[in-house]
Parts: C-alpha cells; structure tokens; sequence
C-alpha cells in the first residue's frame, strides 16, 4: 500500500492548532448556536426556558451539560420543517432518513451550511488520503440520503474528479472502476463486498485494481473488516463518519497515517459522551452515547442531539482534534437475549475469524419456545468447504466470546442477502415464529 499521508502543509490550521485555540474557538461558536437555536425555534425556547437556562448561562464548554437533549422523536414530532431555525426561503436543500417506523426525519441546510458540510468532507477525504487531481468513484446512494451528495461536493471541493455512480448495479461499478482507473472509492463497506464478489467472479485481481483508499462509512464495521477489505484490494480502508441530524457524512474521520478512531471535526461539532441511562456527562476515554450540539449550522442547529451511538471519546493524535473510537454499535441495535447484550460488530470480528466463511452475515432473532433465540446466517467462501466445520468453529467462538447458545446456519455462496446500501445486520423475526 502507498503511504498516502498528507503534506502538512495541506492541512487546515485549525486541524493542527493548539487545545486552547480550539476551545477557544468552541466556547464562542458555542455561544452563537445556543442563541441561534434559542431565538429562532421554538421547541428550543420551550426547553431552555422550562429548564431555566438561557444560553448565556454557557461560561464554560461544561456549562452545555445544563442544557436539555434533543432526540431524533423531536425532530419527527415537528415534520416537516418545524425545527428549521431559518426562513423556509433560505434551505436550499433538504435530505431525509427513511428511519424503519414512522415519518422520515427531514433536515435542511442553509447555503452556508451546504459550502462549510463541503469544506468538512474535503478535509475528510484528505484525511484518507486523497488529493486535489485524484478520481473519486463515488458510490454512496445518491437522493435523500446524504451519502452520495454529501460526498459528491466534498469531491468537487478537494478538486478531485468526481464519478457520481451512487449504488446498484454492480457490475457497472467494476466496469467503471477498470475503465476510468479511480484512486479512490466511496462506499458503505458492506456494499464494497459486494464489489469484491463482482471481481472475483469476472476473474479479475482486485489488487491490480487502480483504488488506493476506500474511505467507507454509514454502518459499523470492523477493524477485521478493515484486514479483509485492505488484503483484497491492496489498498487503505478508512473510517468516515457522520448522520443526516448534525449534517451527513463527514462529522468525524480516521486519518490515513493513524488509522487509530475517528477526529471529530470539533471546530464546526461539540461532543459529549453520556450515560444512555441517566443522562449524566462521562469523563473522557469511558464508553456511552455520543452526543453533538452543532457550532456552526444555520439552518437545524441540534442542541445536545442523541446520536444513540456508543463509543468513547479519544485525545487527538494526527490531529489536536478529539477522537472517537470506532463505533460498536447503535443502542438501538443491541441484541439482547437472557441478559446477556451483543453487538452485530461482534458477530461480524467472529464470522470473519472463521475458516471458510465468506464475510456475509446477518442475524435473525427467533423465537424458540418461550425463549428469544439468535439464529446466524453465513455462507461458505467460494470453493471452501467443510461447512460443518465452519458451523462449528462459529458457534463455538459465539458461545466463547458472547456466552451466548446461537444457531448458525451456514449457505450456499450467494445464500446470504447482499446490501445495496447500508447491510441490515438484523431481523427481527420473533413475532412470526
Ligand atoms: O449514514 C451519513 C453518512 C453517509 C456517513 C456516508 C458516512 C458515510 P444517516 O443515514 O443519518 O447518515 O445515518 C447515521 O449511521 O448515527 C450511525 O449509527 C451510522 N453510521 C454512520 N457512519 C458510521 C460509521 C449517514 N462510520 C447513522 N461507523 C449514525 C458506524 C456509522 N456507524
């Protein structure tokens, strides 16, 4: 793999500048987005004004533990517009989460918002290692969903030549990506899969193949995907992060040269971890939920948003800029089954560990007498065999990692359902057995 570190130079100052200057920087864009938010939405009004706090109570970066949570609820209470802090006239776009039940929830962005979320994907993508000149296949979903936009100005904004493929169709992908020669892929890493399969079937080296960095994102994975990917491709596989609610891809990055978490970028995002449970503010470097309060956005600022990811906050290393772990998982997402509380990302770190099984999953829960159960399909690897054995190796490791009894079920290649965009890791199939 090329070292794809970049120049120093490059860099923006603040991405570099010292812990003083970033909360500098912080406390009064802080300041700025509690009065915005305050003055131009009235759900927030409500809030501080019930909880007695006004945003000039904020003195200090601590002082924002004062001030109430917004959840992704409040956002579908107020649908469409309701939490748009602007004049309808000055979105000039919107995206939306399907979310499983319910309304979608819709954002909306400023011209501003829309130039500084460019900004912010370009310095991730640097982050990753690519550069001004580089061919970028872009192959997030384009539409609603903020993946394939969001990226796409980023692209444009590094000065890379952008390939606005989005998702599907995988076979046009590989033709593209043989034709056109890109340095760089983005894509959720589940569907980069599926690329790998389209190689392998058409007989093609996929480490002969022009990609130096994939920079994935949108759904968990982990760091033995990150082995499989990068083994596969030759090529560096990086963490990028962000959800539509605090602005899209974007909000945090792994660097190239650390490949240790993800910098969030805390000049224009102010994290917190909390305990899911009470609320209370974690000290730095425990696990619980993420949760950002935007500096900068102009048309949904979120105040002290509830992203429902768990991971924990890291100091900078590549960048002064805090990091956050690679995420384990939703809280919404966690299994549990007799108490004991498992993670798909933990599935997938075992599923990939086993001889023979190709890296496809999902998981099904079941109901198995009065008991919840948890059934695991996999597939074997093309030309591997001793399915059982795999079978075997898997439920043991499931049982000696998790201490949990799973049935694994193990495919034809091909058998487990493939991902276009995000996998859907689990599904719930209690109420039908
Ligand atoms: O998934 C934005 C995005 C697009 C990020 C492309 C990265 C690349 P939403 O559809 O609103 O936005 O979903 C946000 O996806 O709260 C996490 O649960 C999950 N997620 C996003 N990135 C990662 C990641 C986009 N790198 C939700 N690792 C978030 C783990 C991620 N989970």
């Amino acid at each position: 793999m090329d070292d794809l570190t970049p120049d120093r130079a490059t860099l923006e100052p603040i991405e570099i500048a010292s812990r003083d200057e970033i909360e500098a920087l912080q406390i009064k864009r802080l300041r700025w987005s509690l009065s915005h938010a305050y003055e131009n939405v009235a759900m927030v009004r409500a809030r501080f004004d019930e909880r007695g706090v006004h945003p000039e109570d904020l003195h200090t970066l601590e002082d924002l533990a004062k001030f109430p949570f917004t959840e992704k609820a409040d956002l579908r209470e107020h649908y469409p517009f309701g939490l748009f802090a602007v004049p309808r006239d000055q979105i000039v776009r919107l995206h939306a989460s399907s979310g499983t039940t319910g309304k979608p929830t819709v954002v909306g962005y400023t011209a501003r918002d829309i130039d500084n979320w460019a900004d912010l994907v370009a310095r991730s993508l640097r982050a990753a290692g690519v550069r001004r000149g580089d061919i970028v296949h872009n192959a997030y979903g384009y539409g609603l969903f903020t993946g394939g936009l969001g990226a796409h100005y980023g692209i444009e904004r590094l000065g890379c030549t952008a390939v606005p493929i989005s998702g599907g169709m995988t076979e046009r992908q590989v033709t593209l990506i043989e034709d056109f020669r890109p340095d760089a892929i983005t894509v959720t890493p589940s569907y980069m899969l599926n690329i790998l399969e389209e190689y392998h079937r058409r007989g093609i080296d996929p480490r002969e193949s022009s990609l130096k960095v994939g920079i994935f994102g949108a759904e968990p994975w982990t760091n033995a995907m990150r082995a499989e990917v990068e083994a596969a491709f030759d090529m560096h596989a990086v963490d990028i992060y962000g959800l539509s609610e605090i602005m899209g891809p974007g909000v945090a990055n792994e660097c190239v040269e650390t490949k240790d978490g993800l910098h969030i970028w805390e000049d224009h995002f102010y994290p917190e971890i909390i305990d899911p449970d009470t609320g209370e503010v974690l000290p730095e470097g425990e696990v619980g939920e993420l949760v950002f309060t935007t500096l900068t956005k102009e048309g949904l600022p979120m105040i002290r948003y509830r992203t429902r990811d768990l991971t924990r906050l890291l100091p900078g290393t590549a960048r002064s800029m805090r990091r956050m772990e690679k995420i384990t998982g939703r809280s919404d997402d966690m299994i549990i089954l007799r108490g004991i509380n498992v993670f798909p990302s933990q599935i997938e770190e075992l599923v990939l560990a086993t001889t023979g099984l190709a890296p496809h999953f999902q998981i099904e829960l079941v109901k198995a007498g009065a008991m919840d159960a948890m059934r695991v399909h996999v597939e074997m690897a093309p030309g591997a065999g001793g399915s059982e054995e795999a079978a075997r190796a898997l439920t043991l490791k499931i049982k000696g990692t998790a201490g949990l009894s799973a049935d694994v079920v193990v495919a034809e290649p091909g058998g487990v359902e493939r991902s276009q965009g995000k996998a859907r890791r689990v599904v719930d199939n209690r109420a039908k057995t």
